[in-house]
């Protein structure tokens, strides 16, 4: 008999195909995810789920779940499972890694070119007919050539991010728990300085940490104040790595000068005073979203569920404990 999974979410069709050629698959054909409680109904009897950040695996839900024996993320990210419970059940994880680095990284690009060069304010300008005529200091904005830019976070997405910015010639400084290989500092030309030392350094500073319990608002008022009043904060990682109310404040009092988010601390829901700033670029959580990329990690989180429930260690494993 073929092991039974459930697909929570729409995916990409090659990787419901590949799916089906493997497993016994229930899809879900929906852009709606599952409430918790359906979540637990669909998924009691199944060995496999393919999931997304959207679907909460909480220590709870994973003790309700007996015959789970692998959760595949079509994600990077994956605090939206309880890792630990997960590993002391034996649950194997997977994420999407690798795939969808140099598109969030052209993503995080994107977002500080559009807030610094003020993109999304000039297209509103132009489209309500305000433009009448070329002015001195129309919409004038903050350069990004030869600028400082601090990478909180030299993994994959930071690295990729720091790459893109030789081009533009910026300065880049960086913050991590661990320091990056010499070859790669010097390769890239990163300087590696205390945390509070890039905060208040760079023009552009954009977060590439994953959501853990030691970065949760790892920005908030304090480390707001220590930035340049030019700065401009970029978030593509995950949103309560951010302290949104104290970044609105921050902004409000002139504290920075802009930000460009892609996520938020409780999605879809956005702080209602960053909706009414004209000097934040607001994205809905879609930095990796290029067809091709999506593609991909559907595909890859379709083969890492299928190898896993073959008892294989999966190439894309979160909690290695689990094959030790
Ligand atoms: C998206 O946010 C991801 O973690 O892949």
């Amino acid at each position: 008999m073929k092991p039974r999974v459930l697909v929570t979410k729409r995916i990409y069709p090659s990787a419901v195909e590949y799916l089906r050629q493997h497993v016994d698959a229930e899809y879900h054909e929906s852009d709606d995810g599952y409430g918790a409680e359906q979540l637990l109904e669909h998924l009691t009897g199944k060995q496999a789920v393919v999931s997304q950040l959207t679907d909460k695996f909480s220590a709870d839900v994973i003790a309700a779940l007996p015959d789970l024996k692998v959760i595949s993320n079509v994600a990077v990210g994956y605090d939206n499972i309880d890792i630990a419970a997960a590993t002391q059940r034996r649950i194997v994880v997977t994420n999407t890694p690798d795939v969808l680095t140099d598109t969030t990284a052209d993503f995080a690009f994107t977002l500080l070119m559009a807030t610094a060069r003020r993109l999304v304010e000039a297209d509103k300008y132009l489209r309500v007919g305000k433009w009448t005529q070329w002015r001195i200091d129309l919409l004038t904005g903050h350069d990004i050539h030869h600028a400082t830019l601090g990478i909180l976070g030299m993994g994959r997405i930071g690295q990729t991010l720091a790459r893109r910015a030789r081009g533009f010639e910026m300065r880049a400084i960086y913050s991590d728990v661990q320091r990056a290989a010499p070859e790669l500092e010097r390769e890239l030309q990163l300087e590696y300085l205390p945390f509070d030392s890039v905060l208040e350094q760079s023009d552009f500073i954009s977060v590439h940490v994953p959501l853990l319990a030691a970065t949760r608002h790892l920005l908030g008022a304090e480390q707001f104040a220590r930035m340049k009043k030019n700065a401009i904060l970029i978030n593509t990682s995950r949103g309560p790595v951010v302290d949104e109310a104290a970044l609105a404040d921050a902004l409000a009092a002139g504290e920075i000068a802009g930000a460009g988010l892609d996520v938020f601390e409780r999605e879809p829901q956005v702080e209602p005073r960053l909706l009414d700033m004209d000097n934040v670029v607001l994205a809905p959580h879609i930095a990796s979203a290029s067809v091709d990329t999506r593609t991909k990690m559907c595909v890859m989180a379709a083969e890492n569920c299928v190898t896993a429930l073959a008892g294989t260690r999966p190439p894309n494993l979160v909690n290695t404990a689990v094959f030790e």
